[in-house]
Formats: structure tokens, sequence, C-alpha cells
């Protein structure tokens, strides 16, 4: 349709179309079986059978046939057949799952994790999906909050990138078989007080814009057409109801002219927050702050008539909602073609072909990270004989991860599987050994009964695989943990089967960093699978026997302690700096230190371990003076060292010593991932320009200072290796 068309469409409207439009419900308010349950105050959200009609959206309706049904049945009951729009967390896969986003982030790839989003449009909407609310960039600091398995990590660039990525997988040229995007939680969900989920966060104007804004506008200018403000506060003030930063900074600064969705019955929210006495004022302060279309609530719908007739809001900010709406649905050409690409025998070809398993593989494969490996423990020989798979994810089908859209347990590849299909001689002794439950309460001898007797087959075998850590369902929303240690069951079990076998390795499961800081001293080596998703053990085989090496970089700082979160490299010197991070009470008393832990974390974000070696040489400059208009390229060659093929991440980070204001010890600019064979090395250059030391000053204004700045080149954030160079002005 035409613009004109459009406007002609909205002037035949009436009041309750267009607030119709404006409110997005379930799709099981329509149909049976959708697989999703609405359940709680949810259920009921006051709208009447004929207001169904009326509708602008649904959200969880999987199934081509399903949205095909319901769009056809809308549409005919719709008083001007308006198409409803369709949309889905398709997060990390829609039924074929790749590693939950903290994992994927670890594989510093753009074009792996541009290629899998790719694949979950394709397969989102051949199944009818329209628009996927993702990617999620919110920045996550705090390894308590259990969303943060939803995030590309801590680092502003590689959310940045990794976001982007996403977008463009998501998008792509808003051809064939594409959705839309909807970037979210808008903005800094991920630093709730205490990491709790939902709480109130606090951020300065600056952390906001120089930290926590990056994300969503990197997202917004791929392509994401659509935003959702996020269940949090900031400052006490409901991100719904936040003027500040959805007009004065979304719509007015950056320019957004796409569209507003709340979050889940968040618009109540604003209520149950105490930040409005009526759902009717909650309809009010929503309209003036521009968000345009309600999820799961129906305060827009209920109670604008009222709020019309005694002037408190306008048609005019009704118009302008509906329009936005009306606009996205004529951008996606669903006037003309309302069921877009739902086909239910493509779809069935499609959904988990080979391609989509193998793209899987691969994500799974480049999102493990190496932590340890004493004595190169890893990778293991194929020619055992026997092999011993203890913990519970030894043969554990639920490794998909939260927030897995359409996935299925059932359809995920174990740990033993995947052994099994690539060594079928090998004979594999599997046993539990213990329960992933958090909350378990076996008696403590019972517990170690089984440990001793899942020991036993470790000592009876050539190697051991230890597959434990923290379950899928434990990470997501509504998760945090105040303790992110092992559970006693699974240390009670590592204590007990690490010592009985020296070719003991573990396999480490979760969607968190964890603290690992008990069975790190025992364990040789310590393989981190995230939750991998679909193809998760088949990855695994493949890492765990040398079939490829691992190349996955922490997206997330690894505590020792939760009493470290939140804990982040980027992380400013403090008045007090300890005079070494790694010993616990560092030697001078009055310094920002921990009597009883070091201040460094057990694993810094950046690293990871390969099967082979990396040598960087020194870093070079080609100039080590840097004016506004000029560039510096900074550079070191990369060796390997080693005797196998593998990638590496090489990162490029930078330090600003003299601010206006304390800056960061060091801050990602950009990071590229290399393949070289043994003894192969390669010159890795990295840009430096004016524009990348820019930052948010004193008094708030965005600009650079003329100064020193160490420019770093290395494997990981803890790198110290550096050249020096000004900046003059
Ligand atoms: C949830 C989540 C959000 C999701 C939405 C729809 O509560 O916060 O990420 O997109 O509801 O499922």
């Amino acid at each position: 349709m035409t613009n004109e068309q459009l406007e002609k469409l909205l002037s035949e409207l009436s009041l309750e179309e267009k607030l119709g439009q404006l409110t997005q419900v379930e799709a099981n308010f329509y149909l049976e079986h959708t697989g999703s349950d609405v359940t709680g105050p949810e259920a009921n959200i006051g709208l009447a059978p004929d207001d169904l009609k009326l509708m602008g959206s649904v959200l969880n309706c999987v199934g081509a046939d399903n949205c095909i049904q319901l769009q056809k049945t809308f549409m005919e009951n719709h008083p001007h057949h308006i198409p409803l729009l369709i949309m889905q967390d398709v997060i990390h896969g829609y039924r074929t799952q790749y590693p939950v986003p903290l994992g994927l982030a670890c594989s510093f790839n753009d074009e792996l994790t541009e290629a899998c989003a790719r694949m979950a449009a394709k397969e989102a909407s051949l199944e009818g999906v329209h628009v996927t609310f993702g990617p999620m960039v919110d920045i996550s600091r705090d390894a308590r909050w259990g969303r943060c398995m939803e995030s590309c990590g801590e680092d502003v660039t590689l959310t940045k990138r990794m976001g982007s990525a996403m977008v463009r997988g998501f998008v792509h040229d808003g051809g064939e078989n594409t959705v839309a995007s909807c970037v979210k939680h808008f903005c800094a969900y991920g630093a709730p007080e205490a990491g709790r989920d939902y709480n109130n966060v606090e951020l300065s104007e600056r952390t906001l814009r120089q930290t926590y804004l990056p994300g969503y506008k990197a997202a917004l200018d791929a392509g994401a057409r659509w935003i959702m403000p996020s269940f949090n506060s900031i400052g006490h003030l409901p991100m719904t109801a936040n003027g500040y930063i959805l007009k004065d900074i979304l719509r007015d600064e950056w320019g957004f002219d796409g569209a507003i969705i709340s979050d889940y019955n968040a618009y109540r929210e604003i209520q149950w927050h105490g930040a409005a006495e009526s759902m009717k004022d909650v309809a009010e302060i929503t309209r003036h702050n521009g968000v345009d279309m309600e999820m799961m609530s129906a305060t827009t719908f209920l109670h604008s008539k009222e709020l019309l007739e005694e002037g408190r809001i306008t048609m005019e900010e009704i118009n302008t909602s509906v329009m936005r709406i009306l606009q996205e649905k004529n951008r996606l050409g669903l006037f003309e073609n309302p069921y877009r690409f739902a086909d239910k025998t493509a779809a069935e070809s499609y959904i988990l072909s080979a391609s989509c398993r193998e793209l899987a593989q691969q994500a799974a494969e480049e999102s493990a990270v190496l932590l340890k490996n004493e004595g190169a423990l890893l990778p293991f020989g194929k020619d055992m004989k026997k092999l011993a798979l203890i913990g519970p994810f030894a043969a554990e089908k639920g490794i998909k991860g939260a927030w897995a859209c359409a996935g299925r347990d059932e359809e995920t590849v174990s740990v033993y599987e995947g052994i099994k299909t690539m060594l079928p001689d090998v004979e594999i002794l599997v046993d539990a050994g213990c329960s992933y439950n958090l909350l378990n309460d076996t008696p403590v001898d019972v517990l170690t009964a089984n440990a001793e007797k899942a020991a036993a087959l470790a000592k009876e075998a050539d190697a051991v695989l230890l597959c434990i850590g923290e379950y899928q369902d434990y990470s997501g929303e509504g998760n945090s943990r105040c303790e992110i240690r092992l559970p006693l069951q699974q240390r009670i079990l590592a204590e007990k089967v690490l010592k009985e076998n020296p070719n003991a390795a573990v396999l480490l499961f979760g969607g968190r960093p964890q603290d690992i800081t008990d069975i790190e001293p025992m364990a040789r080596a310590i393989l981190y699978m995230w939750q991998p998703g679909t193809m998760g053990g088949a990855a695994a085989a493949r890492l765990v026997f040398g079939e490829v090496a691992p190349s996955g970089k922490l997206s997330m700082t690894f505590p020792r302690s939760v009493g470290q979160e939140p804990i982040y490299y980027a992380h400013q010197t403090t008045g007090r700096p300890v005079a070494d991070p790694n010993i616990p009470g560092a030697p001078f008393p009055y310094t920002s230190r921990y009597l009883d832990m070091p201040t460094s974390p057990l694993y810094a974000f950046g690293y990871g371990l390969s099967y082979t070696t990396f040598e960087y040489s020194p870093v070079t400059l080609d100039t080590d003076t840097l004016t506004v208009d000029g560039t510096i390229t900074a550079s070191a060659i990369v060796k390997n060292t080693g005797n196998v093929t593998a990638k590496e991440s090489v990162q490029f980070y930078v330090r600003d010593l003299i601010g206006t204001v304390a800056r960061p010890v060091k801050e990602l600019k950009d990071f590229k991932k290399i393949t070289l064979a043994p003894g192969e090395e390669i010159v890795v250059s990295f840009t430096i320009t004016e524009e990348d030391l820019r930052y948010w000053g004193k008094d708030l204004t965005y600009g650079s200072d003329a100064g020193t700045f160490h420019a770093f080149i290395g494997p990981d954030s803890n790198t110290q290796n550096y050249a020096e160079f000004k900046l003059v002005k």
C-alpha cells in the first residue's frame, strides 16, 4: 500500500479498531493448541470475545498451519480486514537451536552469528512468524541475573557486533524468508540491583550512555524496526513509563521512527511498581511516552475512550501510534500477502535439515570455551577402549537452553549420543552420579555413596568425561540465583570422580558464568559448553576427540565467588588500586581489595584456550601520533606455535590513561577471528581513529581528549601487550 492508502485506511477506522491495532494478545486467545499456556493475571485481560476481532497482533502462534488458519479467520472477521502481526521469541533458533546467545558471543564470529540468525529467520518465517523479539542486547555483568544467558555478555563492542550480526541475519534484505527484528530490552535490564530479575537499576547518565545504550543503537542502525522497553525501572521510573529515554533519547536524539512494543503485561506492571494509581492512568502515561503496542494487557483498548473524552490524551497521539503499526505491517507486505512466507510443506523440509544441524553444530563448537587443559589432557585419543561418561549431563538432552522457542529436548543430541555416533566401538559406561537439582535435599551420605559408585566406573575406564553444571531451566527469565556455585551433589561427585582417574576431563553446561572455584584445582581439563543447543552432544564429541579445536573466548567474566559480582574487565582502577589483583588481601591494607579473596576473576573476559598455542609479537604502530582526522594502524604478528590448525580471536583494546573523568583500565575496540596452521603466522592489524577514543566526559559531552593512550593486541582482556600513542589536537 502507498502512504496515501494507509492514511485513507487510518481515516476509515473506528476508535475501537484503532485501539485494537495497539494491542497484542496471545494466539491461544483464538486457537486451542499453540504450545503456550497463559496463566495467572494475564489469563484475563478484560477483553470481550468481540474485542478480539479487532486486535493488531498476536504472539506465540507456533506452526505454519496455525498461523495461516488464525490469519485467515481473523481477517474475515476484522471490519477492515487488517492482518495481524505474528510475533515470536526467536532468540537462538526457532526449532533448530544454536547455543544460547551468551555462548554464541564467545565465538567472536560475526559471520557465524549472522548465519545462525539467518537460519532461524528462515525456519521461523516458513512457520508463519513475521517479527522476532530479538536480539536481546542487554549488557550483562552480573552472573546472578538469569537472563545473562540471552545476552551477548559484558562488553559494549562485542554486544554491538553480535547484536548487529543477529539483526542482519533476521532482517537480511527484507526479502525471502526474513523476519523483522524487535531489539530488547530497552534499557539496562541487565543491571538490576542484587542481580535480581525485574529489580530497579541505578545508573549514572554517563554509564547509561557509555555502556548500556550503544548495543540497542547498533541494533537499530543494523535494521531493527521494533524495540521493547524493559521490565525494570531506572532510578525508580519504570522503563515503560520513561519518557526521557523513550522520547528524548530514542525518538528525538536517535531519530527512531519504528514501533515500540511493551514487554508482557508491562503496562499493568507500572501500577504494580506503584508508579500509577489506576490502569486508566497507565494508559495515559504510556500514550504520552509514545509506547505504540501493548503486549498482553488492554489498558489502551479499555481506557483510551474515556481519556479522550476527558482530554487527557489526544486522537493525534493515537493516530501516530496506529500509523506506525500500519506502516510496519505494510513494510512487511502483509496487506498484499498476510501469510508472508508461511508454508507448511517448505517448513517441514527445511526445519532441522542437515544444513540447519550442521550450522548449529558449528556454532556449538565455536561457542565452547576451553578453560583449562593441564598436560594437554584434551583432546582424548579415539583409540581408547572404554570411556566413562559420568554426571547429570552425560546423557541429558535438556541442553538446548532457555528461550528455545519451538526447540524440543527430544531433538537434541546428548553427549552420550554424540560420542556413540562418532565412536561406535568404544565401550561407554554411563552413570549420572547425581542430579542437577539446585535444591536437592538428598542426605550427604547418600550423595557420597552415589558418587563413590560412579567413581568406581571412572577407575576402570581409559578416560572420563565428567558432565556437570547448571540445568537449562535454572537460567533465563525470573531465574536469578544468590549462589552460583555447582550444587553440593555435583561438588561431591567431582571430588570422588576426578581423583579416581588422571584422564578425567570436565564438560560444564550452563547459561551463565558459574563459580567453579571448588572443582577447578581438582580438574586437569575444563571445557565450558554453555547450553549448546540441538547439536550440543555432537559438538562436544568433536571437541573432546580433537576433530575441531576449541576457539571460544569468554563473553562474560567468570568470578572466583559470587561475592565478586558484578565483576567485569573494563573496570576502574579506583584511587586505591590493588598492588596485585591475584593476591588475596593484597599487601597494602587500604586498597580496593577483598580480605578473603583476590580481586581478579577466575577467568577473564576474552579468555579461552586452544589445542594449539599462539604467540603474539609486540604491538607496532605505523605512527605514535594520532590527529583528529588521521588514523593509526596497530599490528601484531600472531603465530601458531603448536601442532594443530586452530582458530584464534585476536582482540584489540585501548586504554585512555587520562580523561576528564576516570576511564576503564581497557576497552575492547575490535576483534578478528583468524585460522592458522601449525607454524603459520600472520600480521593482524587494527585501525584507530579519533572517533574510537570518544566518551561521555565530565560535562556529559561526547568527545575525546588529547593525551596518551595504550593500544593492546592480545588473546584476552588480561593482555599487557601494548604500544603507546598520543592524540594531538
Ligand atoms: C517475556 C520477556 C520478553 C519476551 C516477551 C514475550 O516476559 O521479558 O523478552 O519477548 O515476554 O514472550
